[in-house]
């Protein structure tokens, strides 16, 4: 797939596909309400579709014509599939799903690609062991993995890692347990569940970063979910936007919860300017307009709590320090290596062959010195969407790239090449 360089101001209105992390959720969450839900505007990527298939196989009767429409089954209603639940290249799917099914009284396989399979799920299935669930999987927890349904009991439970999937999946078990379930992030991830949940009458209590869940009779979802556009696929624009001289665009109606917004802070910080119009909050979820114009940037060190907050945006964001002056640092990205692809190497590898700047990683710490000549270069992209879609800007901003595979981008926003096109 070759990506021309693109040596024009970029000026546009535009839309990104939906938010990829609240369709998973308005999906799942509705397909154990008790009532029929419609999703609008849900994001109908590859991940997305996953969970939906995932839910059809458990007998959730689930519609998908132009919005989707979902026949909940009431938090008992699952029913063992008959196959193997395949994940695909999810995390999400396959992290939250094993939450819910823990709780079941019948057993669950998940099967996935050969990414998925190569992730840590050791994170899941620690907690959920210790609420009562039995799990059995390849060696060192990877992927197949059989969940064991049990009768749970609620936990209080210290996540090591900073995860809103593992975070979830706990909180998702928590809702069947006998008694409240407690979990404690070392610092916050994304709060799209305690947002949708909460919305669907689940009793939730937040203080500090310690979430508790109360166990739930029922739910009952709002009639209409409405997803806003994926501040991860706008980060992509966001950032060509800036580095292209005389650029001007607007994205309309992007989700803006603070727990998603660490990318926009640290642009700001580095000189880009960046405006958020008519806020308003939709479903629960803050929404705006981004307004952006070209901007000089300058390097910035970075790390610990806004991390979470932008632990999809790494790639990108590094894309952008390359084309900062000076160097940026940016600490306590090690959870970039069990993405997708082991995004810190990718990084490393690839971003150097194309890009004016020299990227390097020292442990869990992003180093990028910004500046260099501009030059054209084959990369490869670990079959990982975010690092595809970072190249590909940085191939717009350079001279060119070509990329060994463009078809990953169905992952998380299918109509990227004809956007950038
Ligand atoms: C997601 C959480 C993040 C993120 C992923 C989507 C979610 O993963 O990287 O793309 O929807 O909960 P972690 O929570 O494991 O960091």
């Amino acid at each position: 797939m070759l990506v021309p360089n693109f040596s024009q101001p970029f000026v546009k209105t535009l839309e990104v596909p939906a938010d990829k992390s609240v369709s998973h959720r308005a999906l799942i969450f509705s397909a154990i309400a008790d009532n029929s839900v419609r999703i609008s505007n849900f994001l109908r990527a590859e991940d997305c579709l996953s969970t939906l298939n995932c839910l059809k196989a458990l007998g959730v009767e689930i519609n998908l014509a132009e919005d989707v429409f979902v026949h909940g089954v009431g938090l008992r209603g699952l029913k063992k599939s008959a196959a193997p639940l395949n994940a695909g290249n999810s995390g999400t799917t396959l992290r939250l799903m094993s939450g819910l099914l823990a709780a079941q009284n019948f057993d669950s396989t998940f099967i996935g690609d050969a990414s998925l399979s190569k992730r840590p799920m050791s994170r899941i299935i620690l907690p959920l062991e210790k609420m009562g669930a039995t799990f059995s999987a390849r060696e060192n927890n990877f992927l197949p993995i059989k969940i064991f349904g049990a009768n749970l009991r609620g936990i209080n439970y210290e996540m090591p890692v900073a995860s809103a999937q593992v975070k979830s999946a706990i909180l998702l078990a928590g809702l069947y347990a006998e008694n409240p379930t407690t979990v404690i992030e070392p610092a916050p991830s994304r709060d799209h569940t305690e947002k949708m949940l909460a919305a669907m009458g689940a009793r939730i209590e937040k203080i500090g970063n310690a979430i508790t869940i109360f166990p739930a009779e029922k739910l009952f979802a709002p009639e209409k979910i409405s997803v806003a556009g994926d501040i991860s696929s706008a980060a992509f624009w966001i950032v060509l936007a800036t580095i292209l001289d005389g650029s001007e665009i607007t994205i309309k109606n992007v989700g803006v919860n603070r727990t998603r917004t660490g990318i926009l802070d640290v642009l700001l910080k580095m000189g880009a300017k960046i405006f958020l119009e008519n806020e308003r909050l939709e479903c629960g979820e803050p929404v705006a307009d981004i307004k952006i114009f070209s901007a000089k940037l300058r390097g910035i060190e970075t790390g610990g709590e806004i991390i979470p907050r932008m632990i999809d945006e790494i790639p990108i964001l590094a894309v952008a320090a390359g084309f900062a002056e000076g160097t940026t640092i940016i600490r306590d990205v090690g959870e970039l290596r069990v993405k997708e692809s082991d995004r810190l190497k990718a990084i490393v590898e690839e971003f150097n062959k194309l890009s004016p700047a020299t990227f390097e990683a020292q442990d869990d710490i992003l180093i990028i010195h910004g500046g260099g000549v501009k030059k054209f270069a084959s990369c490869k992209t670990y079959g990982d969407h975010r690092i595809a879609m970072s190249l590909s800007i940085m191939g717009m901003a350079t001279e060119g790239v070509d990329l060994d595979d463009g078809a990953c981008v169905k992952i998380s926003y299918p109509n990227f090449f004809d956007m950038l096109k």
